[in-house]
């Protein structure tokens, strides 16, 4: 993969990029087909990372699919898709890692403290070994999506990272692979999020300020519901990812809810 992009670098042409652990769905999609307009070659990884998951997490669990993902992948135009294995991505011996520090501090990061550093590590790699002139990130991990932009100015990468919104169900849940998961008297409780972030896009619109107001009555809309439970709810300033005192100037809401035992995460810009 790195020589073939040595060479299409050479010849002048322009790599989009978008890592994915597939599993693919209409968000991941999305991303290919901005990766797809703004460059000559688009390349797709498909790789399930093992260092952004904790023992005791979906690892062996996340949901694979090869064939059908090859199929998606072209369909939208994909040139190369990269699946590189475990052993190829770490070899014996492998003991360097890239740590974002305070942006991983809070969100996914508290219940996820490994998450970020794994993240940050394969991306790098990935980076390093697709040599992209442009990489797109969905928004819908917005967590990941802040620290992939600041990895790349702190590591002064020189690739520009296009964040692509989030695809949603037609009943408005995030498309994600985890919800396959989902069992059918889930669902609702899988919706709470969406509807509990515009709830608070509009509590916003109607002039409420308050972050703790705003955050109880979305934990009150989502805890209604049997099997859910909040792991946290925050409105944080878009680039530091630091909470907001007042929401007076552009916030991101932010949410991970356990819905049984599948981690659902969601996200929203309050206001304008
Ligand atoms: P994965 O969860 O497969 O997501 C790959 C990309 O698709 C990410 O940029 C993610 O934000 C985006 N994405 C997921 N669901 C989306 C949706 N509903 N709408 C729009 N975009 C969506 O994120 C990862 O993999 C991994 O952490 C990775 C970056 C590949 C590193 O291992």
């Amino acid at each position: 993969m790195q020589s073939r992009a040595h060479q299409l670098r050479r010849d002048g042409r322009r790599i989009a990029f978008v890592p994915t652990m597939g599993f693919l769905h209409e968000g991941h999609l999305s991303l290919m087909r901005i990766g797809r307009e703004q460059a000559d070659v688009l390349v797709i990884s498909i790789f399930v990372n093992p260092t952004q998951f904790a023992p005791g997490e979906d690892f062996e669990a996340y949901p694979r699919d090869m064939p059908r993902d090859l199929a998606l992948a072209e369909s939208v135009g994909g040139d190369i898709v990269f699946t590189p294995d475990d052993e190829m991505m770490y070899r014996e011996g492998f003991q360097t890692y890239v740590t974002p520090e305070r942006l991983q501090k809070g969100l996914c990061g508290l219940s996820r403290p490994i998450f970020f550093r794994g993240v940050a590590t394969v991306v790098t790699k990935l980076f390093n070994i697709v040599q992209p002139d442009i990489a797109v990130f969905g928004e819908k991990d917005f967590q990941q999506l802040v620290i992939i932009r600041r990895l790349v100015k702190d590591l002064n990468f020189g690739i520009e990272i296009i964040g692509g919104s989030t695809v949603r169900e037609d009943d408005g849940l995030a498309m994600s692979s985890r919800n396959a998961y989902l069992k059918a008297e889930q669902r609702s409780a899988a919706l709470s999020l969406h509807q509990a972030l515009q709830q608070s896009r509009a509590l916003v619109q109607q002039g409420e300020t308050d972050p703790a107001q705003i955050i109880a009555a979305a934990t009150g809309h989502i805890e209604g519901f049997d099997q859910a439970v909040v792991d946290y709810i925050v409105i944080v300033d878009p680039e530091t990812l630091e909470d907001l005192a007042v929401v007076d100037r552009p916030a991101r809401m932010a949410m991970a809810v356990r819905v049984g035992s599948t981690r659902l995460i969601d996200n929203m810009a309050l206001g304008d």
